[in-house]
């Protein structure tokens, strides 16, 4: 089948990729010419492991080409996929100028009947909007249908989620136009659902904030773990047990970052009051998100009596591992507050810095865990790299200046830690922390 995908970004290089892989004629499509040259070069713009090599092989066979012209690849497209951007506004509501501009220019090409699929993470009812911009801008009285085909693929394993996704979601209202999606689908043999426009629509939005609400509320529950001595890690894996809640996505911590889920959770909250529905649920979700660094800062600046003049050592810059994506990463807001408090900072990622050197170049930037611990009167581990998980502790120790240990993403054994004569804080962990007990408590 001859495919165009709209937008080279995470979602539509990928998608462009494994398509051509699964033998369709694909071009990608990206306004920017540097990135259709080095994709056209076997180079992608993009680091996700695994997609050179499914890049490189699909030029070779010729299957996939990237161009900047539009119209050109819509004329010969029998199905096109929408994968631009939806970048917030300073509202919290996303941008969808880039999708109606691709709209517009289908529209304008449109030869023959073909089915437009949008990918792009869009809110309730973009899918007719797009209709009705093709609808405007049609030169000639081609039919066409509209199609919500949503993306779940994570940073980091987006070929392995393409490749293997654990449904297909595919919203039409016109069952012809359906089944012409199933058919590209097809060869991956996964579960398929079929549902109208608004549905699919609303899929994507809950499935991902329904995980930042997973987050947010082990991360509610890590703080009372930590005000009574009990250990939110144990209370997580407990919770897993029940395959009703399952153990994905209760990992207490820093909290969520990335280019989806805070994005895609504040536009869920402005879609839901645009129906004159309550957003609290939403809301609170992103405040006790908001809350994590702060309270990670806090108890820094505890520990070492402030941070005027206190050296800090950051592990870890990316918003998770296996990835350079420094988007909403939790690092950013942890620098800015150490700065603002007189910190100074160090820090290493084995792929991020020269992302996060770009924004804050006054602090140290170091080439492995050891250099960043070197006079350090902390340690903070912000993103769970393998390359953190087995460090040389007692080295570690050696080299700073004071012992402390502050672990972001609960790696690390605290016991073990604590034995070589760390101070160590884990999130929502047994951290030997005086317990609070309620008024109603006292006096028992
Ligand atoms: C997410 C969704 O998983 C994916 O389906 C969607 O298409 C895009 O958004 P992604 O942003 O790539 O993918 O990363 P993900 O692995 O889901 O992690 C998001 C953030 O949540 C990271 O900052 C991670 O550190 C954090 N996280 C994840 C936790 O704090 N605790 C957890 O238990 C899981």
């Amino acid at each position: 089948m001859k495919i165009t995908v709209a937008g080279t970004g995470y979602v539509g290089l990928v998608t462009g990729v494994v398509f051509a892989d699964l033998g369709n004629e694909v071009l990608c499509v990206d306004i920017d010419p540097d990135k259709v040259d080095k994709i056209n070069k076997g180079n992608s713009p993009i680091y996700e492991p695994g997609l050179d090599e499914l890049l490189q092989r699909n030029l070779e066979e010729r299957r996939l080409h990237a161009t900047t012209d539009l119209a050109g690849a819509v004329r010969q497209s029998e199905v096109v996929f929408i994968t631009v951007g939806t970048p917030p506004t300073p509202t919290g509501e996303p941008d969808l100028k880039y999708v109606d501009e691709v709209a517009r220019t289908i529209g304008a090409s449109l030869n023959g009947y073909k089915i437009i699929v949008n990918k792009s993470t869009v809110p309730v009812g973009t899918g007719d909007r797009v209709r009705r911009i093709i609808e405007q801008h049609r030169v000639e009285p081609h039919e066409f249908d509209v199609v919500s085909n949503p993306e779940f693929l994570r940073e980091g394993s987006a070929v392995h989620d393409t490749l293997f996704p654990d449904r297909i979601v595919i919203g039409a209202d016109n069952p012809r136009a359906a089944m012409k999606i199933v058919e590209i689908y097809a060869p991956l043999e996964r579960p398929m659902l079929i549902t109208n426009l608004p549905t699919a629509e609303i899929i994507k939005y809950a499935s991902n904030t329904f995980l930042a609400l997973k987050i947010s509320f082990i991360n509610a529950i890590a703080d009372l773990c930590e005000r009574t001595g009990a250990d939110v890690v144990q209370v997580a894996k407990a919770m897993g047990y029940d395959t009703r809640i399952g153990s994905a996505f209760l990992q207490a911590g820093l909290g969520f970052g990335g280019s989806c889920f805070p994005k895609d959770v504040r536009a869920f909250a402005h879609s839901v009051q645009r129906y004159d529905l309550d957003a609290t649920l939403y809301e609170k979700i992103l405040a006790i998100n908001d809350a994590r660094p702060v309270q990670f800062v806090e108890r820094i600046a505890q520990r070492l009596g402030g941070l005027a003049g206190r050296t800090v050592g950051l592990l870890g810059l990316a918003f998770k591992p296996n990835t350079d994506d420094i988007r909403e990463a939790r690092s950013l807001e942890i620098i800015r507050l150490l700065l603002e408090q007189g910190a100074v900072v160090r820090a290493y990622d084995p792929v991020a810095m020269p992302h996060v050197q770009a924004m804050y170049p006054q602090i140290t930037y170091c080439r492995n865990a050891y250099e960043v611990a070197e006079g350090a009167d902390a340690l903070a581990l912000i993103t769970e790299w393998n390359e953190f998980k087995q460090l040389n502790f007692e080295r570690i120790k050696a080299l700073m200046r004071q012992p402390n240990l502050f672990d972001g993403r609960n790696l690390y054994d605290p016991q073990r830690l604590q034995k070589l004569g760390f101070y160590y804080y884990g999130v929502g962990r047994a951290n030997g922390n005086e317990l609070t007990k309620p008024e109603d408590a006292e006096g028992i």
